[in-house]
C-alpha cells in the first residue's frame, strides 16, 4: 500500500490500512538500531528539521536519532533560542526555515492545530510531535507497535488509560488509534479531568480506578500536566495519587498478564509507584526503544518511501545513488 500523505498530523483522520502500514514498515526498522553500525542512506541527502516551542527529552531525541540512523542531515531548533522570543510568527519562523530549502519539519507546539496550521503554509511534509492537548501521533504509533509487538494483537483487547485525560495528547491520539485498530478502551480519571462528551468516541468513563483493572488487557498511565493546569481539578497530589496512582496493592487485581504502559516522563510516586513502573509488566523502556523504529517509519514514508511489505533488508540498505528515486527503495 502507498502511502498517500504529504504530512503526519494526527491519528483522527487516519484509516486502520494507513496505521498498519506504518506500523508494517516500523517492523522492519527495528532492526537497524540493534546493528553495530547504526544507519542506512535512506534518507541521505535530505534535510528534516526539528522545531520544538515545548520542553522534550524522549520525541526529540527520537526523532534526531530516527532521522540519523536514515541519515538525514538533522538540525534542532528550540523555541527558547529561535526568534520567537523576538515576536517572529509561527508561520514566519516556519517559512524563513523552509526557504533554507528543508526536506521535512517536525513541530512540537504548545498550541492545537499547530502543526496542520504549517502543514497548510509549507510544500515540505510536517510531522506533528505533539500540538498542545490536541494529538501526539507518533507517540500513540509507538504505543499500538508496542502493544502489537507485546501481546501480537490490538483487535479486541481492553485498554484502560487512567489519568489527565483532559490535558492529554497522548490519550486523544491513543483513542484514536486503539479504536481504529478494534481494541476496547476505557478512561478513568477525576470527573474534572476527563473531557466532556468524549463517550462519543465510543470509550466508556470510569472514576474508580478499581473497576478497569481487574478488566484491562493493557493499562497506560498518564501524568497530570501540572504546566497545562489553570486551575485546581482535584484536592491534593497526594490524594490523587492514593486513588488513582498505580500501586503493587492495586496491581493484585490486575490480569496475570496485564501490560503496564506510560508515555513518559514519569512522575514517580504519583500516577505510578517505581515498583510497578520498574516491574515485570511495564514496557515503558521497550515504548521508548519501538518509538525510534516509529518515526524512522514515519518519516521514510512521508519522505516518499513506499510501502511494501515484500520490501527486504537489503534492498532498503542498498545504495540508491545510482536510482535517484526514493520510492524505488
Ligand atoms: C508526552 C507529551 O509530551 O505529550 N510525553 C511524550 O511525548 N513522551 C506526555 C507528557 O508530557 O506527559
Amino acid at each position: 500500500m502507498k502511502f498517500a500523505r504529504k504530512d503526519l498530523l494526527g491519528l483522527e483522520d487516519m484509516s486502520r490500512e494507513e496505521i498498519e502500514s506504518i506500523l508494517d514498515t516500523a517492523d522492519s526498522f527495528v532492526e537497524i538500531s540493534e546493528r553495530p553500525i547504526k544507519k542506512v542512506p535512506v534518507l541521505r541527502g535530505l534535510t528534516v528539521v526539528n522545531l520544538f516551542f515545548e520542553p522534550s527529552t524522549r520525541t526529540r531525541i527520537s526523532f534526531e536519532l530516527a532521522e540519523k540512523r536514515l541519515s538525514a542531515d538533522t538540525v534542532n531548533v528550540a523555541a527558547s533560542s529561535s526568534s520567537a522570543v523576538k515576536g517572529e510568527t509561527l508561520k514566519d519562523t516556519a517559512r524563513n526555515i523552509e526557504a533554507m530549502s528543508i526536506d521535512m519539519l517536525v513541530v512540537r507546539h504548545s498550541a492545537p492545530g499547530a502543526a496542520r496550521y504549517l502543514a497548510g503554509v509549507l510544500d515540505c511534509p510536517v510531522l506533528n510531535a505533539g500540538d498542545g492537548a490536541h494529538e501526539h501521533p507518533t507517540q500513540a504509533l509507538l504505543d499500538l507497535f508496542t502493544v502489537r509487538k507485546k501481546r501480537g494483537k490490538i483487535d479486541g483487547l481492553k485498554v484502560a488509560i487512567v489519568g489527565d485525560i483532559l490535558h492529554s495528547r497522548v490519550a486523544r491520539s491513543n483513542i484514536w488509534g486503539f479504536s481504529k485498530m478494534g481494541a476496547e478502551i476505557a478512561l478513568c480519571g477525576p470527573p474534572t479531568l476527563i473531557p466532556p462528551g468524549i463517550e462519543s468516541t465510543g470509550a466508556h468513563v470510569h472514576y474508580n480506578i478499581e473497576e478497569v483493572i481487574p478488566w484491562a488487557d493493557v493499562i497506560m498511565l498518564l501524568r497530570i500536566q501540572q504546566e497545562r493546569l489553570e486551575e485546581s481539578y482535584f484536592p491534593t497530589i497526594r490524594e490523587y495519587s492514593q486513588l488513582f496512582g498505580l500501586d503493587g496493592e492495586k496491581m493484585k487485581k490486575a490480569k496475570a498478564d496485564v501490560t503496564i504502559m506510560h508515555p513518559g516522563p514519569l512522575n514517580r510516586g504519583v500516577e505510578i509507584t517505581p515498583e510497578v513502573a520498574d516491574g515485570p509488566y511495564s514496557v515503558i523502556l521497550e515504548q521508548v526503544k519501538y518509538g525510534l523504529a516509529v518515526r524512522m517509519a514515519a518519516l521514510y514514508l512521508l519522505s516518499g518511501g513506499q510501502f511494501e511489505s515484500e520490501v527486504t533488508h537489503q534492498e532498503r540498505t542498498a545504495d540508491r545513488s545510482d536510482t535517484g528515486s526514493r520510492s524505488n527503495l
